[in-house]
């Protein structure tokens, strides 16, 4: 295809965004943007500094001092670099999900992030998933997809994903958090999480990886005809 597009895909944590974005990307041949991963190295950034995700003073006069860089492998897999040190394997833990969640709701952090996403889309053809890709980041964009689940099925899909490296943690506790994160991630006053107008919903509940793989593919297919 040479026409240059972009497909959004948002939704909650854990609807399977980042799953069915990678498949599509694959299919397509294009990049896949994890847009969480760039606001959990914004997390990274204000932990090593010793930074706490409410301090907004703090937040908004150390912002500057981050350099963060999307980079990919030749397999296509993006890394996340904070101040050229490559932080990909830091950003998946609940400590990070909670930065981010927190500090992506202040608009100084939104909006020093939007120019660098809308970079990665003008340079190349991309699935981009997030929360405000299709409202805000690329409202533009060919296709858009708002993908959810329930909480508890988002919430047992992020336990099996975590609990072997986090022991620990009880499928409580990540209920509890995928719950508090979808309250915080929609009740934001900037770029809430929610469907964009023109955004195909599909929820994710009831179906498995391959069933919701075919379907994204299918839509992508259809409306990039
Ligand atoms: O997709 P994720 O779980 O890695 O995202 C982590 C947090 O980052 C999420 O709780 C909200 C925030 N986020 C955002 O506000 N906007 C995006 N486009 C992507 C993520």
């Amino acid at each position: 295809m040479n026409k240059h597009y972009a497909i959004a895909i948002d939704g909650p944590a854990g609807a399977g965004k980042s799953t069915v974005a990678k498949a599509v990307a694959k299919t397509l041949g294009c990049y896949y943007v994890d847009t969480g991963a760039i606001y959990r190295t914004l997390g990274v950034h204000f932990a090593m500094l010793g930074i706490g995700p409410k301090d907004k003073d703090g937040i908004t006069r150390l912002l500057g001092d981050a350099y963060i860089e999307v980079k990919y492998t030749q397999e296509g897999e993006q890394r996340m670099y904070l101040n050229g040190e490559d932080v990909t394997g830091e950003l998946r833990t609940p400590e990070m999900s909670d930065y981010a969640s927190k500090i992506s709701a202040l608009p100084v952090v939104r909006e020093y992030l939007l120019d660098m996403q809308r970079q990665i889309a003008k340079e190349h053809n991309v699935v981009m998933d997030g929360r405000d890709i299709g409202t805000v980041v690329l409202p533009d964009a060919e296709v858009k997809i708002f993908l959810t689940a329930s909480a508890e099925e988002r919430a047992r899909r992020r336990f099996l994903e975590l609990s072997p490296k986090h022991p620990k943690l009880t499928m409580e506790q990540v209920l509890s958090d995928i719950r508090q994160r979808d309250e915080q991630d929609s009740t934001r006053k900037i770029a809430p999480l929610k469907q964009a107008h023109d955004a195909v919903l599909v929820d994710t509940s009831e179906l498995g990886v391959d069933e919701a793989v075919a379907e994204i593919q299918r839509i992508v297919q259809e409306k990039l005809k």
